[in-house]
């Protein structure tokens, strides 16, 4: 008997048979239980990792990240070679991006991609082969793309009419060649499952394609800039291939119509692949979605007569999200009393200021009990922050075991992109660390920020 099946909870959460089951798709490859039921990490157990490092704490399994970049690109790799052309995949460092992930990427043979002049900085900071990384964003300023064209960044996605002028007036005058690509606006707009095709999207990225084609020309004209090709990027978390077909069947008219005015060698259809957070999401294997899309833009290719281009790819989220885990402490449990059952709010040491996705977009996330597996009945829990707000939720819907009690540590997986790059200092909470774990070591890769950290720029504190 489940005590909870009364509760408030929603239709895809089933109640598992043991709530200290781990489901192996939102989780790293390494994490397992220890004979004594604890969570382990990358060959350490979490007990060790907190008594080291203190929670909330950010774990990254070096292991998994570099698996999914390898994975990822000889899926894209194969399938390109089946259809005659190559990719190349950048990884979309807005997902989580620090020096460390950087080298790990791109020993994987993956480039980088960076959206403004501060990710391009963390990228060179790590010594990153500047001629690997792509530069986008729909408002680069002058001095960003003076310091992009400056230390050869190898692709500028210019987004608008705007940036063409800025770029053009910086390549004529420090006689660069500067290679670019033109970001257009599909009118497909993709989210999990579904997809929306409309004549404009209403957005503020990229071009209209029906505008595109004069702004290609302009781009041809200025002698300074080479024109690669488009760039579409439909949106994030997307489970099937229909939007990638969708989007790609309109960028190839586009593409078609301009082969007459040049060559377009390249074709960039961005990232967005989804990853499992939950039980209910079931994401396809990259090297189905390699295939799919490759595939797609292969047959579109075919039936317009043109060679298929070189083709990349940007994902961020399908490399480093199930790489994350974050522990926290188990701290207040209050058991709520509603209409229909009861709701128990399990409260955290950390919350939206380490993880802002469930305020911010009202995602899901999972979560078990890591310091122990626990013997009580699967109940339904809201595990909460410690912030100063309602929406402060770090997992809506879990069954967590009747016994977890404070001084538990939990662990919410799939934390490894759009979590710390998401994190505020609200409530002067502090940043956690981020600690890699590969085969039984651990090292901090970002240190967690200190009081002292959160009083620097409080310029009203004597010194
Ligand atoms: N390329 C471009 C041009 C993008 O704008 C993005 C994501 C990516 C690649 C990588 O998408 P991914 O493979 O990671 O889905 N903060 C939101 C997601 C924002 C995505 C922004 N752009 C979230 O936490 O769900």
């Amino acid at each position: 008997m489940h005590s909870a099946v009364t509760s408030p909870a929603p239709d895809w959460l089933v109640v598992p048979d043991d709530a200290n089951d781990l489901v192996p798709a939102v989780w790293p490859a390494s994490v397992a239980r220890t004979s004594e039921g604890e969570l382990s990490i990358g060959g350490i157990a979490a007990g060790a990792l907190v008594r080291e490092y203190g929670t909330p704490l950010q774990v990254l399994d070096e292991g998994e990240v570099r698996r999914r970049a390898a994975a990822t690109r000889s899926a894209f790799d194969a399938a390109a070679e089946e259809h005659g052309t190559t990719a190349r995949v950048y990884y979309a460092g807005k997902a989580l991006l620090n020096t460390t992930i950087v080298r790990w990427v791109m020993d994987e043979g993956l480039n980088v991609d960076v959206c403004t002049g501060g990710e391009l900085e963390v990228a060179l900071a790590a010594g990153a082969d500047a001629g690997r990384l792509g530069f986008h964003g729909n408002n680069k300023s002058t001095a960003e793309l003076e310091r992009a064209v400056e230390v050869g960044v190898g692709t500028i996605i210019i987004d608008s009419a705007l940036e063409i002028e800025r770029l053009a007036a910086i390549v004529s005058r420090t006689g660069t060649m500067q290679r670019v690509m033109l970001r257009v606006n599909s009118g497909v707009h993709a989210e999990t499952h579904d997809f929306l095709a409309t004549a404009h999207e209403d957005q503020k990225f990229g071009t209209p394609l029906d505008a595109a084609a004069a702004l290609v020309a302009r781009i041809r004209e200025i002698e300074g800039l080479a024109f690669a090709g488009l760039h579409c990027h439909i949106g994030s978390q997307i489970f099937g291939v229909a939007g990638f077909r969708e989007s790609a069947g309109r960028v190839l008219d586009l593409h078609e119509q301009l082969l007459a005015g040049g060559d377009v060698p390249q074709l960039n259809l961005g990232g967005g692949f989804g990853i499992a957070y939950t039980r209910a999401d079931t994401p396809e294997a990259i090297e189905t979605l390699a295939q799919g899309i490759v595939a797609a833009v292969a047959e579109g290719c075919a039936a317009r007569g043109i060679r298929i281009p070189a083709l990349s790819f940007e994902p961020g989220r399908a490399i480093v999200g199930n790489a994350g885990v974050t522990l926290y402490e188990v701290g207040t449990i209050k058991d709520v009393a509603l209409e229909n059952g009861s709701r128990r709010y399990m409260s955290v040491d950390g919350g939206m200021s380490d993880n802002a996705r469930p305020a911010l977009y009202g995602a899901q996330f999972s979560a078990r009990l890591a310091s122990r597996e626990g013997a009580g009945e699967p109940v339904l829990v809201r595990v909460v922050g410690k912030h100063c707000e309602s929406g402060d939720i770090v997992v809506d819907h879990e069954y967590l075991p009747d016994d977890v009690v404070p001084g538990d540590l939990l662990a919410v997986p799939a934390t490894g992109a759009y979590c710390a790059p998401l994190s505020s200092n609200y409530n002067h909470v502090p940043r956690p660390p981020i600690v890699a774990v590969h085969d039984g070591a651990s090292r901090v890769i970002v240190r967690g920020e200190t009081i002292a950290d959160l009083l620097g720029r409080d310029a009203g504190i004597e010194r």
